[in-house]
């Protein structure tokens, strides 16, 4: 089935990475969520995009600069809308807690090193391991995820698929290639599938891309409008 992927959750429609926006994309027809984790000053995994919480919070600074405690202080949604006001920062267990249980597939992004262990600690402890792809623009954070785990499934974010990127994400098995949309070919695609692997997009910011990607014969991608993604695929 084609992995239609809420990137860190409706993120067009709601506060991105709070409860708020990941159950908006499954109601709005996802049948995954993207999300990024990182850690918190006393060892906590959260999931946050950015290295600072002025954009998405009302606190500033660097979210390892503060505990878990203190974070749950944060309005999270405030700064997309009064509507949103009051909308907190997610643990990643907390995640899991509501989300493991549904059938939905998990893009879990590591955006700090050193996370793996703890990461797939609470993959393990929800079970939730069939469900999830662990991904990375970094291929040392990807390895690490390999030495620590065989076989769960992994991407690694690109920019654009060539040879030597295949053979890269091969070298560490990695099932799955990421390349961002703006450089996604048809030819690109082939190659990959050729190989063996998943191709899953991302980028995809317009509704242009978000087609672009489609007519190249990717298997996935996250999106921040997975509505309109659920549209286009059942019109297809
Ligand atoms: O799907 C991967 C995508 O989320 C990577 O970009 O910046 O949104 O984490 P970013
Ligand atoms: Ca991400």
């Amino acid at each position: 089935m084609f992995m239609n992927l809420a990137h860190r959750g409706a993120s067009e429609y709601a506060p991105e990475n709070t409860l708020a926006s990941f159950y908006k994309g499954i109601e709005m027809g996802a049948n995954g969520i993207e999300t990024d984790l990182k850690i918190t000053k006393d060892g906590v995994i959260i999931l946050f995009h950015d290295n600072e919480l002025n954009r998405t919070t009302n606190g500033t600074g660097l979210p390892s600069d503060y505990t878990w405690e203190e974070l749950q202080q944060l309005d999270a949604g405030g700064w997309y809308s009064p509507l949103y006001a009051g909308e907190r920062l997610v643990s990643f267990e907390q995640f899991l807690h509501y989300f493991g249980r549904k059938s939905v597939l998990f893009a879990l992004e590591l955006k700090d090193k050193f996370i793996e262990e703890q990461s797939l600690y609470y993959i393990e402890k929800y079970g939730v391991r069939e469900q999830v792809t662990v991904t990375s623009f970094s291929y040392d954070n990807l390895r690490a995820v390999r030495a620590k785990d065989a076989t769960i499934k992994m991407g690694h974010l690109i920019r654009h698929i060539d040879l030597s990127s295949i053979e890269q994400v091969k070298e560490i098995n990695c099932q799955q290639i990421c390349p961002a949309t703006e450089f996604i070919t048809a030819e690109g695609v082939a190659l990959a599938k050729a190989h063996g692997l998943e191709v899953r997009a991302w980028g995809a910011f317009s509704e242009a891309l978000m087609h672009k990607a489609l007519s190249c014969g990717v298997d996935g991608m996250t999106i921040n409008f997975p509505d309109k993604l659920s549209m286009a695929l059942a019109s297809k």
